[in-house]
């Protein structure tokens, strides 16, 4: 009786749901998601040289640095209160080929650079791309033969790419290549050869997506014949990508990522609702260029639009994000 009393009452009753938007303070006191720069991973792209620093065309105030550089940038981001660093190298054409060898060069671009990173800031958290293509004359993420991406020759090299990452000094390795097995694989190595520090943090859900470009622009790295739809997944699908998270998972991932990022944040929730680790999202390349062009026509306002971005996909249950925005948006946070 009381209840139905109530439910009666109920339906006079004023709702006064703007209450908790009156006003700047109580709309932080109810804020669910905060932002900050911890939330943050930065990709940084590595050139050979001395001073070099090109900005990449497709994507507007981002730039390729040589080592001398990118420690001077790391050094600029750890004291914005960046914790965390993703590396990718430009490897010149004449190391390119099939297997990918350049990849595990214990004196390559990579490897020096996580050396020099690492001895310049011990703290800055050294996360790695592990992916063929960059060194793949076919720009492909695998061994190519007769026209396909081979599977399980292609984990055996990531496997020797991983160790070699680890030899030079990385905290985190972070597979890109959508190959059945090899987080698996590269946990294994890395026991055998008492890494037991060196983390995984896995691309799981990763999409065959046209956003990609701007980035393949930056490593040169596009690739020479046909796409990637055999090992990345296809955009019209949901439950794949939960399967693929909870497969790393198993295998042995310490962190599991979503990418691409803003029009993925169905995925981002799903997975993150399906796992028990952290989960990551790469903001990639297409969506950095997508609001500096508009922003640059002067049709959005670039830091609103960051903020409200990495917000969105923190909202959307990233724990970490990737992002080119990375920067500015400590700065603006930083006030
Ligand atoms: C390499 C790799 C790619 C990106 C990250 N690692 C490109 C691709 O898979 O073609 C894309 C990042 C971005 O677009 O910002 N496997």
């Amino acid at each position: 009786m009381a209840t139905l009393w109530f439910k009666f009452l109920e339906m006079f009753l004023q709702r006064r749901n703007r209450i908790l938007r009156a006003n700047a303070s109580i709309r932080s006191l109810v804020a669910e998601t905060v932002l900050t720069p911890n939330d943050f991973i930065v990709p940084l792209f590595i050139d050979e040289g001395e001073n070099v620093k090109t900005e990449i065309v497709s994507m507007p105030g981002y730039y390729r640095m040589s080592i001398d550089n990118t420690i001077k940038e790391v050094k600029e981001l750890y004291n914005l209160g960046i914790k965390s660093v993703l590396l990718f190298v430009k490897c010149k054409d004449e190391l390119k080929d099939n297997t990918g060898k350049e990849a595990w060069n214990k004196d390559g671009l990579m490897q020096r650079s996580i050396k020099a990173i690492k001895n310049a800031v011990p703290e800055m958290y050294v996360m790695t791309d592990v992916a063929l293509d960059p060194y793949s004359e076919y720009g492909h993420d695998g061994i190519v033969k007769d026209g396909e991406i081979v599977n399980d020759e292609t984990v055996e090299a990531l496997v020797k790419m991983s160790v070699s990452h680890a030899e030079a000094g990385v905290d985190m390795v972070a597979p890109s290549d959508m190959m059945d097995g090899r987080i698996a694989a590269i946990r294994e190595a890395l026991e055998e050869n008492n890494f037991t520090k060196v983390g995984i943090m896995a691309y799981s859900a990763k999409y065959a997506s046209c956003f990609y470009g701007p980035f393949r622009n930056a490593l040169d790295s596009a690739p020479g014949f046909g796409d990637k739809k055999t090992y990345q997944m296809n955009y019209a699908n949901r439950i794949e990508a939960v399967k693929e998270a909870l497969t790393d998972e198993e295998e042995g991932a310490d962190i599991v990522m979503v990418k691409p990022g803003l029009p993925y944040l169905d995925i981002v929730r799903e997975v993150k609702n399906a796992v028990q680790v952290p989960v990551s999202v790469y903001n990639i390349s297409g969506e950095y260029a997508m609001i500096k062009a508009a922003a640059k026509m002067g049709w959005i306002d670039e830091n609103k639009a960051i903020l409200e971005t990495l917000t969105s996909i923190k909202r959307a249950g990233a724990d970490l994000i990737a992002t080119y925005f990375a920067k500015d948006a400590a700065g603006i946070l930083n006030g």
